[in-house]
This record gives C-alpha cells, sequence and structure tokens, in this order.
C-alpha cells in the first residue's frame, strides 16, 4: 500500500484513488482539468492541501502539452480553468488562493513585454510544481511547532496522549501531513505515547485513511466512533486535541470535517488544549468570520450506505453537511508554518 496521493512526473499526474482505500491501493491518471475536477467532487483525492494541488497540477497537465499562439490567450484560458476548478468543492480555501496567485502571476507576465508567451508558461508551470514541495516544507515546520506546543504543556520526559478527527495525513497533503504531522513528529521525538482518531461519520475519512496511515507508519493508535469523545476526555487522560482545517477566517473561526465543533466544546468542557495545524495557504483573510463560509452539502448516499450497503430506512430524509465551523473562542491556537499563534493573531503574521 501507498501513501504517496499524487504523483506528478514531466507533465504527467496520477492521484492514489481514496475511494478505494484501505482495500485497494489503486493510481488514477488525471489527463487534464475536467479529471482534475472530477476526482476532487468524488473525493478521489481530498484535504484542503491536497484539493489545490491536485487542481494546479491538473492545469499543469493540460498547460504542458498545449501551446499558445499570444500571451493573452494563455491569460485567458489560465482564468477559465483555475475559476472552474474552484467550484469543484467551495469550502476550502486553499484551492481559491492557488487560484487567485496563478492569476494575478499570469497578469504580471503578460503585463512584463520582456517575457514572450512560452517562457511566461514555463514560470506558471514552475509555480505549479513548486506547489509540492512547499507544502511539505510547511507541513514540517507545523509539525515542529505543533510538537513544541503541545509538549511545552506536558511535564519534563512525560508522552501525550493526543485525539485527532478527520484525515490530515499524507493523503490530505503532498506528504507529512498537517495535524498528522504533529502527530508524526510527537511520534518521531518518542513523546507520543498514543493516538486516537475518530471514525469521521459520515465518510470516514477517520476509519478508512487516517487508521491506515497510523497503521502504515506504526504509530500507536486507537479508532472510536466520533459519539466516544467525551466519554474519552472523561477517561483517556487526553493532553489535546489536533484537527485541520478547510478554512480560517481572519478572526479565527474555523471551518473543518463535520464533528470538529462538538470536538472543540467537549475539549473546552474537560480543560483539554484544542489546537488547528493548518498552512497559510487555509487562512482566508478576505473573510471576517465563519459565519461567511459557505458549507459544502454532499449526497444522501455517503450517509444512508457504506459501500453499496445501505445502512438507513429506505425514504427518511438526510442533511448531510461536509463540514462545520467551531468559534475562535474555543481554539487555544492556531499551528501554521510560521508558528503558533492565537486565532486573533493571524492577520499580523500573514506576509
Ligand atoms: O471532506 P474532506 O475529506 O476533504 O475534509 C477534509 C478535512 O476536513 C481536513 O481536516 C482538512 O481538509 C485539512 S487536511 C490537511
Amino acid at each position: 500500500m501507498s501513501l504517496k496521493a499524487i504523483i506528478y512526473e514531466n507533465g504527467k499526474l496520477k492521484i492514489l484513488d481514496q475511494l478505494l482505500l484501505p482495500e485497494q491501493s489503486q493510481y488514477i491518471n488525471i489527463a487534464g482539468v475536467e479529471d482534475g475536477w472530477n476526482a476532487i467532487r468524488k473525493m478521489q483525492v481530498r484535504g484542503a492541501p491536497a484539493i489545490a494541488i491536485v487542481g494546479c497540477l491538473s492545469l499543469a497537465v493540460e498547460i504542458s502539452n498545449r501551446s499558445f499562439d499570444n500571451k493573452s490567450d494563455f491569460v485567458h484560458e489560465m482564468e477559465k480553468k483555475l475559476n472552474f476548478l474552484i467550484t469543484a468543492r467551495p469550502t476550502a480555501v486553499n484551492m481559491k488562493i492557488a487560484a487567485d496567485e496563478l492569476i494575478k502571476l499570469s497578469h504580471v507576465l503578460d503585463r512584463d513585454e520582456a517575457v514572450a508567451v512560452d517562457a511566461m508558461k514555463r514560470t506558471v508551470l514552475e509555480a505549479i510544481e513548486s506547489m509540492l514541495d512547499k507544502d511539505i516544507s510547511d507541513n514540517m515546520m507545523i509539525g515542529k511547532h505543533g510538537a513544541g506546543v503541545i509538549l511545552s504543556r506536558a511535564s519534563v520526559g512525560n508522552t501525550v496522549k493526543i485525539l485527532t478527527h478527520c484525515n490530515t495525513g499524507s493523503l490530505a497533503t503532498a506528504g507529512y501531513g498537517t495535524a498528522l504531522g504533529v502527530i508524526r513528529k510527537l511520534n518521531e521525538l518518542n513523546r507520543l505515547e498514543h493516538v486516537y482518531c475518530t471514525e469521521t461519520r459520515p465518510y470516514n475519512q477517520g476509519a478508512r485513511l487516517t487508521a491506515f496511515e497510523l497503521v502504515h507508519e506504526k504509530i500507536p493508535a486507537t479508532l472510536i466512533t466520533d459519539s466516544m469523545v467525551a466519554s474519552l476526555f472523561t477517561v483517556g487522560h487526553i493532553s489535546a486535541a489536533i484537527v485541520g482545517a478547510d478554512r480560517i477566517a481572519a478572526n479565527g473561526d474555523t471551518a473543518n470535517k463535520i464533528g470538529t465543533y462538538q470536538i472543540a466544546v467537549l475539549a473546552n468542557y474537560h480543560n483539554v488544549p484544542f489546537y488547528v495545524a493548518a498552512p497559510f495557504t487555509s487562512i482566508d483573510l478576505t473573510i471576517p468570520s465563519g459565519k461567511a463560509i459557505t458549507i459544502e452539502e454532499r449526497p444522501a448516499r455517503e450517509m444512508t450506505h457504506i459501500g453499496d450497503h445501505r445502512i438507513a430506512a429506505p425514504g427518511i430524509q438526510c442533511w448531510n453537511p461536509a463540514f462545520d465551523v467551531t468559534p475562535a473562542a474555543l481554539i487555544t491556537g492556531i499551528v501554521t508554518e510560521k508558528g503558533v499563534f492565537k486565532p486573533d493573531e493571524l492577520d499580523k503574521h500573514a506576509s
């Protein structure tokens, strides 16, 4: 089984089909933007950073196989395709931020008379390709800062027990992971006693993907259902809860996988520190609070069925929001590649 979710070489892109994990490890080819959009929408790739990287790389595949007559054709194509990719899933902001940056870059190159269309294409391709390495190095810094802040609350030499939700690991990013990167780092430092991962209903990213990564990495871990979190906080001596983010508003309100908010409420009640781990590419300083975040609603079938097997009574209506918003007041700290910040300090560290 492979944990490399995204493979890009010489203008060719394949992704690990996450709908088939953990039973099968199968790669699918992404031949262009249409394939990228479909893979993101169907959740063959998911996780905010991975969505942006695969979306942009699907564009890289397409433009690397095409020639452009002039610079304005190229700019027009970039805008059209990137604005389309943003529509695949609305909550995670990473794809939107990447699209805005690439559109801005193509306008700058368009205005520069010294740059010809081929050089413009090459520069944009290089910018997209650099996203893979940048995401991994950001995640390693997140791991370092997150492990540091969690251990700063533990007694010297003591080990910690961590709770996490959804999947934020190698499968959700270019590699290493965000919240799972922090857990990985604690384990590398021999300071992780145990990690608990929630099943993450209805799509089971915790049971299918996080559990898979933890077993693969031989990290001591236990799976719980989402409804066991309160009991775990009562009996489990949990040192901290840490989760990822799909979009963090300027005030620190954080959209993440459905079920995150209730974990934050429970952590608060039980005096367990609650951390969000995310790169700055998940922070949307253009919106003042979580109220402005669009929450994606997914098909009822994700709730009524597991695989082909129906588990819900036929005829029942379903409500399936994929994310919820945790108010900043419940977040102890936001762990980024630049350090750990209070939710209301993010804008000071943005540039
Ligand atoms: O619906 P998903 O599986 O894309 O949701 C994923 C999450 O909510 C993750 O916690 C988030 O994207 C951060 S991944 C590093």
